[in-house]
């Protein structure tokens, strides 16, 4: 039985919780100028969950999505393993288009992961990236590479300026499905996603975009990939994104400190 809705009772003991609530940007907006607003909106939603769905999987896809993913833990007490973010497939779904279209071959020859926090210093991993097997940077010089970031980096931008009113809708759609069905299905998928890190890539106690096997347990592994020098660096600087935006998130709502 799948639904949506709107109403805290209907979600009583669901298996899953797919989270959207919040508003979307308006064009020119960053994700991270949403904050105030869909914090509020989630503390909400987390105490519904908490009350009358505390068992499920709950994958939030609220923005600024790292540090909403984060909060909703936090208000709902839910364990750390049943609370994740849909980012990376999405991000990686865009990478892997835009690097099908430069290079004319098909999404499905491409291997490709973004990680890091889902906003302006995502990570595009280069390095780990191949298309049909050969490395892409042997593929595609670096002036192009970069403008293949920046794409990504701005795609869910790009789709707001054409809808004018709201965000991408279909791609994040199909993501939260995907996350959802590994769940259920027990599949262990490996995905990227937003997922609590404890000590792993370096991180301890907050929640950024990695590799993480989805199981009937919920998020059940982070895999730590071995990034280069400049993947590193990246990573650590959309890091201290994410964790600047939740020092913000405690100054609005000191209950967040805990
Ligand atoms: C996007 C929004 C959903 O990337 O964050 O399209």
């Amino acid at each position: 039985n799948l639904m949506g809705t709107n109403n805290y009772k209907d979600i009583k003991d669901s298996d899953v919780i797919i989270v959207t609530a919040g508003v979307p940007r308006k064009p020119g907006m960053t994700r991270d100028d949403l904050l105030s607003t869909n914090l509020k909106i989630i503390k909400q939603v987390a105490e519904g969950i908490k009350k009358n769905s505390p068992n499920a999987f709950v994958i939030c896809i609220t923005n600024p999505l790292d540090v909403i993913v984060m909060a909703l833990q936090k208000y709902s007490g839910l364990q750390t393993a049943k609370v994740v973010g849909m980012a990376g497939i999405l991000d990686s779904s865009r990478f892997k288009y835009f690097i099908s279209k430069e290079l004319n071959v098909p999404v499905k020859n491409i291997n490709a992961l973004v990680l890091g926090g889902h906003g302006d210093t995502m990570v595009p991993l280069l390095n780990h990236t191949t298309v049909n097997g050969k490395p892409l940077k042997q593929l595609v010089a670096e002036e192009k590479l970069n403008l293949i970031v920046e794409k990504t980096r701005k795609g869910g931008a790009e789709i707001i300026k054409f809808l004018e009113k709201g965000s991408a809708f279909y791609a994040p759609a199909a993501s939260g499905i995907e996350m959802a069905e590994s769940y259920i299905k027990n599949l262990k998928k490996t995905l990227p996603c937003a997922a609590y890190l404890n000590g792993e890539y370096g991180v301890k106690n907050l929640y950024a975009g990695v590799p993480v096997i989805i199981g009937n347990k919920g998020a059940e592994k982070v895999i730590e990939i071995d990034l280069d020098e400049s993947e590193k660096k990246n990573f650590e600087l959309s890091i201290l994104a994410v964790k600047n935006l939740f020092s913000a998130a405690i100054k609005i709502d000191k209950d967040l400190a805990n």
